[in-house]
């Protein structure tokens, strides 16, 4: 690797000099971090001190609570994570840390957008007590709470940071990772994994875009023909019980589970039980030698529901009946992205109707008009993309689409997408496909495309991925989703999700296509990407961030290297500027 090219020889001979001076200097504030960082951390006299093997969690009883108590308290005694950096601090000879007291103020308060996650950890230094004690309103909040002590435990025996204080909460109420199932398939045990990393990252938002054109493994009870027929096979499929499985273990670990059914587009899956109610299914490359931008969808899998259709609402709605009472969330993504005209354009009733001065505009709206409708009548907040109000073509009349009912989840168009809908007072899920997609940069995947035997950079680019290049955690960390708003837009900003499109990501990527960088959004979403002096904190976050990739990757979770193991060992030698320097 050349990274020292283009550095003038005279500026790496002072560098030299001053790192003479100052080998010690770190950028690293505290020896022991937590991930996402806390919004206050007070630990004026930073000291250790043993953990009990005995150690004891008293808690108010609720369920939930009562579970996630018992998983920490095992993880607390058994871990025994082994640091990067084994922080110097000297044990003290005071006796452990023999408990912790648990107090909640509203334990029935339900997993739900909004509920309070903020909590107030004390451990006290062991001369005064040996019972640490942690607050919360809400048990959510107390299960945040115990995943920031249980990163404040390392070493074997078990030793955990003492006299310190931590006064915590989101910044974001939404914090979540998009997963698409449709392209291909993961098992239980993957969404499981899943969760239980966006617990450990504080993050609360299992979005799972359940369905595609490419297949619907879903089993529905009103509907088993759809994932009959239209999963990839018997082994590829979402029984009820796997779906209760899924909903279940996110409860356990404070995560939401907001399912998503694409439609009307990306139903191409449904034409294998139902080609009566399905348009252009399977016609991706007709006719032939049709220009790119005419294609029939953005990708190969055609097919959309016919809004025409009778039949199609009656499937539609015995769907979104069965998904409403398998998901108890109450947001329903309604999806509604990425209309091509020219595939409702393939049918003949549908040519009658344009033809008969009907727009295809109007058509969506026939069909969202119908199926929001139903939604509501289930109780649901509908989430849908932006594109059914902000396409260029085929788009629905606000007037349909009430801003105390709908939420948009933005991706075109970095942050202007989010000003426009949150000037028009619509809340927003933020997903700019500019930062927070974390499939781009890839390459293509259509085969046989004469861009692949190109020199990088002279058609769409980097090989035919069409949102490339590659989202690094940095791109993520700094991003922020409410840039340009003024207060009351920024205010109907509910947060962010980064989205896995799985075109080319299955369970043996799973992890590293995800972790780190949905850690990065954690934080982002959680206490800020800023220091308190308002710069950006990426600098310092990246040590922190090493060293929580790597407690990650101990407790199963398989997240991607950020940097060499050299640049941890040695603070601040793989910055750019030398902390000292930059002082
Ligand atoms: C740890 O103890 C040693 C020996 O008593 C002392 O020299 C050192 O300064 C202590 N380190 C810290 C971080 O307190
Ligand atoms: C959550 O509860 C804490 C403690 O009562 C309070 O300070 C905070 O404002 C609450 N947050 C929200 C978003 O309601
Ligand atoms: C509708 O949903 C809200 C929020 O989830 C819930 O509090 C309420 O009880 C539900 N109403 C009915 C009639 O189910
Ligand atoms: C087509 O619809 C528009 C808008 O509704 C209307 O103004 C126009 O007269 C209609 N044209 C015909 C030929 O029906
Ligand atoms: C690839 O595309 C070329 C040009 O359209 C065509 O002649 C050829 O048959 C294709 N090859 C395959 C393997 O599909
Ligand atoms: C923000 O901008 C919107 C639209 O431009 C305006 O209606 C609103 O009053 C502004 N809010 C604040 C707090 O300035």
């Amino acid at each position: 690797m050349g990274a020292a090219i283009g550095i003038p020889l005279t500026f790496l001979l002072i560098l030299a000099f001053f790192i003479t001076l100052s080998p010690q200097i770190s950028a690293v504030s505290y020896p022991i971090n937590v991930w996402p960082k806390p919004t206050a951390f007070s630990w004026p006299h930073p000291q250790i001190t043993l953990l009990s093997p005995n150690f004891k969690i008293h808690f108010p009883l609720n369920p939930y609570l009562h579970q996630a108590a018992n998983r920490y308290r095992k993880q607390f005694i058994e871990e025994h994570y082994n640091p990067l950096v084994v922080p110097h601090l000297n044990l003290t000879s005071s006796p452990p840390l023999k408990s912790l007291t648990i107090t909640v103020t509203d334990d029935s308060a339900p997993l739900t957008h909004g509920v309070n996650e903020s909590y107030t950890l004390t451990i006290p230094s062991p001369e005064q007590s040996t019972t640490a004690t942690l607050t919360a309103e809400t048990v959510w909040g107390a299960m945040r709470g115990l995943e920031t002590l249980s990163q404040l435990i390392f070493g074997n025996p078990s030793r955990v940071a003492c006299d310190l204080y931590i006064h915590d909460e989101p910044l974001f109420h939404h914090r979540g990772v998009m997963l698409d199932t449709s392209r291909n398939f993961y098992g239980v045990s993957d969404l499981q994994r899943l969760i239980r990393a966006l617990s450990m990252n504080k993050l609360n938002v299992f979005h799972w875009h359940i369905t595609d054109s490419q297949s619907f493994p879903l089993v529905l009870p009103s509907e088993p023909e759809l994932a009959g027929k239209g999963a990839y096979g018997e082994e590829m499929k979402y029984s009820p019980e796997d779906v209760k499985r899924v909903v279940e273990f996110g409860m356990r670990y404070g995560v939401r589970v907001v399912p998503e059914i694409d439609m009307p587009a990306h139903t191409g899956s449904w034409a294998l039980a139902y080609p009566d109610i399905v348009t252009c299914a399977n016609m991706m490359w007709w006719p032939a030698g049709v220009d790119w931008t005419d294609h029939l969808a953005a990708e190969p899998g055609t097919g959309q529901l016919n809004p025409l259709s009778p039949n199609a609402y009656k499937v539609a709605k015995n769907v979104i009946h069965d998904v409403v009472s398998m998901f108890p969330d109450s947001y329903y993504h309604g999806g509604a992205d990425e209309i091509a005209p020219n595939c409702w354009i393939t049918d003949p009733e549908i040519q009658a109707f344009v033809a008969k001065n009907g727009t295809l505009s109007r058509l969506l709206e026939i069909f969202v008009d119908s199926t929001l409708r139903y939604i509501i009548s289930l109780n649901r907040t509908v989430v849908y993309w932006e594109d059914v109000l902000l396409d260029a073509s085929v788009n629905v009349s606000p007037s349909l689409l009430p801003p105390e009912n709908v939420i948009f989840q933005t991706w075109n168009n970095g942050p202007s997408n989010t000003k426009k809908l949150t000037e028009a007072g619509y809340r927003v899920i933020v997903s700019s496909a500019d930062y927070y997609y974390l499939d781009c940069g890839h390459g293509g995947w259509v085969g046989n495309d004469t861009r692949y035997d190109q020199p990088p950079g002279t058609d769409i680019g980097d090989g035919g991925s069409w949102c490339a290049p590659f989202k690094t955690w940095q791109t993520i960390y700094n991003y922020d989703i409410t840039y340009g708003l003024n207060e009351s837009a920024a205010n109907l900003v509910l947060g962010g999700e980064v989205a896995l499109w799985s075109e080319q990501a299955d369970s043996t990527v799973l992890d590293s296509r995800i972790w780190p960088r949905a850690s990065a959004m954690a934080e982002a979403l959680w206490s800020g990407n800023r220091d308190a002096t308002g710069r950006k904190r990426y600098a310092e976050a990246t040590d922190r961030l090493n060293e929580w990739r790597n407690r990650m990757v101990t407790r199963g979770i398989a997240a991607e290297p950020i940097q060499p193991l050299w640049c941890i060992r040695n603070p601040g030698m793989c910055n750019t500027v030398h902390p000292f320097l930059a002082s």
